[in-house]
């Protein structure tokens, strides 16, 4: 693999299944929609981030760590797939939840992925700010330090776009992965679509697949913040996780594909569009998809489709990076 020379702890149950979405392919009648089952990676209620946090834990267990810190949102499968990453490896964690999406019941405080993180014993800790990645990682690094204090050793997961994109090679050896199933499978891809969020997934895939001679393209549904915003992020990033695994050929700037159509009004809100696509994936497929992330994935997809934006595309690979437990979160998607 492209990735070996990292210490890599393994979580992820993998290859993840592709399944080949007939109804709603139907539905929408244009090119024929599959999906890379990654909300299928097992680790308590799997997700992309088992994934990405292989390369972290491996660090972590590399350097002795005893204690996992991480933050991120109230209703993060970050900090739930982190917290059963630290349970799995014996360790300690202490998660730090981020006041990122306004005007939200009680449920999405209480039910959903804050549920899991107490009920796997996390300690949890509060952070005002939603929107101040760095303050948010250096309270995690400034918290490593009071615990070296008491004779621990904290690793800290960080979030902030200026740390080394560790997650990132978790999303080359799902590249790596896809490609060897659709050449089993003999199905011909001709585009992936992912959401964009910390960009760590859209990287590792835009990263792999060049390096491994893929041209396909990848497009990121953004999440978080805009399309610019974003660009930048994931272009660097890419090109870093590119030099990092050895590859000596160029990420270029229209390697990046991005939409933030369904963003609006923000980050974990909800939008017209994307609760059509969640209904519509759970009505005609049984699938589910979250309100945070795969929902406004699936939702920008959808709209990529219907503005005719991929029309010249014949077989499109949606990669279901999983997010399922904030559904509880957001009761109002079902009247
Ligand atoms: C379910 C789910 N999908 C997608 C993403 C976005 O992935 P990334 O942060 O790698 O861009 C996240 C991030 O938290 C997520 O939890």
């Amino acid at each position: 693999m492209l990735t070996d020379k990292f210490p890599r702890a393994i979580l992820a149950h993998t290859p993840t299944p592709i399944e080949h979405l007939k109804n709603l392919s139907r539905e929408l009648g244009g090119p024929e929609i599959w999906v890379k089952r990654d909300d299928n990676t097992g680790l308590a209620f799997g997700g992309n981030k088992a994934r990405q946090l292989e390369y972290y834990m491996g660090e972590a267990v590399e350097q002795g760590a005893d204690t996992i810190l991480i933050t991120s949102a109230v209703q993060s499968n970050y900090l739930r797939s982190a917290v059963a990453a630290a349970r799995k490896y014996a360790m300690d964690v202490e998660v730090q939840l981020e006041e990122r999406v306004p005007d939200r019941p009680e449920e999405y405080y209480r039910s959903g992925n804050p549920y899991l993180m107490r009920l796997m014993g996390a300690k949890l800790h509060s952070y005002p700010v939603g929107e101040d990645e760095e303050g948010a990682d250096n309270a995690m690094f400034e918290r490593a330090e009071e615990l070296k204090k008491e004779g621990k050793n904290a690793y800290v997961v960080p979030l902030a776009g200026t740390h080394t994109p560790l997650g990132a090679f978790g999303y080359v050896d799902c590249a790596e992965e896809l490609l060897g199933q659709i050449k089993e499978q003999t199905i011909d891809i001709d585009l992936v679509v992912t959401a964009s969020g910390s960009g760590t997934t859209h990287t590792g895939l835009v990263a792999g697949l060049r390096a491994l001679g893929s041209q396909v393209p990848v497009y990121g549904i953004c999440v978080r913040r805009d399309k610019n915003a974003q660009f930048d992020r994931v272009f660097d990033k890419s090109k870093l996780v590119a030099e990092m695994i050895g590859w000596d050929g160029e990420i270029v700037a229209d390697d990046i594909k991005l939409t933030d159509a369904t963003l609006a009004p923000g980050y974990g809100q909800l939008n017209p569009a994307v609760k059509e696509a969640i209904n519509l994936a759970a009505k005609s497929e049984g699938l589910l998809v979250d309100p945070v992330y795969t929902g406004k994935a699936l939702a920008g997809l959808i709209q990529l489709i219907r503005t005719g934006e991929v029309a010249d595309k014949k077989r499109i690979l949606f990669i279901h990076t999983g997010g399922t437990p904030a559904l509880f979160g957001y009761p109002e998607l079902v009247e």
